[in-house]
C-alpha cells in the first residue's frame, strides 16, 4: 500500500502535464487558423490595395479620411496575425530552456505587441466607435484591454526581478487575456453548435444577454479554470489531480468543437 502511494501520485501528474499539453496543442492550433485567416482576408485586402474589401466583414472598417482610425485598424490587425502565431510558442518549455535570449527577445516584442492591441482596440471601442455589439459587451471589450495592460506589467516586473515561478504564473494569465478575443470566437460557436442555432441573443443586431455574458466570460472563465488548475498543480492530492486532468480534458475537447466551428464557419468561408 505504501509503496503504490508514490506511484498513484506520479500518475496524478502525469495525467495533469499530459492533459495540459493537450490543451496547449489544440490552443496553438485554433490561434494559427485564427492568424491564417486575418493573413488570408485582411493581410490580401493591404496586398492588393482594396481595403474597402474588409468593410465587409466589420462595421467599421475601412474609412477613407479617417487615417487615425484607418491606422489604428491597420496595427491592430497586423498585430492580431503576429500576436496569434508567436503567442503560444513563447510557453512552450524547450523553447524557452533551449534558446533563453530569443525567449527573452520575443518576449519583449510580444509585450509591447500586447499593449499595442489593447490601446488600439480601446481606441477603435471607445474614440472611433461603430463597433458591433453593444454597451455591455463593449464594457466587456475594454476590460479584457485593461487586464492586458495589467498582466503585461505583472509579467515584466517578475520577470525583471528574476522571479520566475511569478513570471511562469503571470505569463500564462497574460496568454489567456491575449485569448480572450479567441475565445469569444470558439466560445461563441460552441454555443451555437450545441443549441443548433442563436439562443441567448439576435443574429440581426448582435446583441442579447448570451453575448452580454460572453463579453466577460471570454477571459474570466479562462482564467479562472488556470487558477484553479495552478492550485491543483501545487498542492493537490492525486485525487484531486486525476479530477483536474478530466475537467481539463473535457473543457479541451468542448474548445476543440469551438475551433471546428468558428473555422468553418467564421475563418475558412472568408479566406
Ligand atoms: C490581444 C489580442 C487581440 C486579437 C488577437 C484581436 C484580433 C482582432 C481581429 C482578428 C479583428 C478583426 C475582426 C474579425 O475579422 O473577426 C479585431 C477587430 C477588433 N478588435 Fe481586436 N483583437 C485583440 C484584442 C482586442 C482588444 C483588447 C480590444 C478592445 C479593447 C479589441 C477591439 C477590437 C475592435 C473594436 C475591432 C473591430 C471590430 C468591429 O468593428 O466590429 N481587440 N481584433
Amino acid at each position: 500500500m505504501l509503496q503504490t502511494l508514490p506511484r498513484f501520485s506520479f500518475r496524478a501528474d502525469l495525467a495533469l502535464s499530459v492533459v495540459a499539453r493537450f490543451w496547449f496543442v489544440v490552443t496553438l492550433l485554433g490561434q494559427w487558423m485564427l492568424a491564417v485567416y486575418v493573413v488570408a482576408f485582411y493581410g490580401r485586402a493591404a496586398m492588393d490595395q482594396d481595403l474597402a474589401r474588409w468593410n465587409k466583414v466589420l462595421a467599421v472598417g475601412y474609412v477613407p479620411g479617417d487615417s487615425p482610425g484607418n491606422v489604428a485598424l491597420a496595427l491592430h490587425l497586423l498585430f492580431a496575425a503576429v500576436i496569434t502565431v508567436g503567442g503560444p510558442l513563447q510557453l512552450i518549455p524547450q523553447l524557452r530552456l533551449r534558446l533563453p535570449a530569443l525567449h527573452r527577445w520575443s518576449g519583449r516584442l510580444y509585450l509591447l505587441i500586447a499593449v499595442v492591441m489593447s490601446l488600439t482596440g480601446l481606441y477603435l471601442i471607445l474614440l472611433r466607435g461603430g463597433v458591433a455589439g453593444d454597451p455591455t459587451q463593449h464594457s466587456g471589450t475594454s476590460l479584457n484591454a485593461l487586464l492586458i495592460l495589467c498582466c503585461a506589467a505583472f509579467t515584466l516586473r517578475a520577470a525583471v526581478v528574476r522571479n520566475f515561478d511569478q513570471h511562469r504564473r503571470w505569463a500564462l494569465r497574460l496568454f489567456l487575456v491575449v485569448s480572450g478575443v479567441w475565445f469569444f470566437r470558439v466560445g461563441l460557436f460552441f454555443w451555437l453548435i450545441v443549441n443548433q442555432g442563436p439562443v441567448g441573443f439576435s443574429p440581426k443586431t448582435f446583441t442579447g444577454p448570451f453575448l452580454s455574458f460572453l463579453a466577460f466570460a471570454q477571459y474570466l472563465v479562462p482564467l479562472t479554470v488556470l487558477e484553479i488548475y495552478l492550485r491543483t498543480q501545487d498542492r493537490a492530492a492525486a485525487t484531486g489531480k486525476f479530477a483536474m486532468a478530466g475537467i481539463l480534458f473535457l473543457l479541451t475537447l468542448a474548445m476543440g468543437v469551438g475551433i471546428a466551428g468558428a473555422a468553418a464557419g467564421l475563418w475558412l468561408p472568408r479566406i
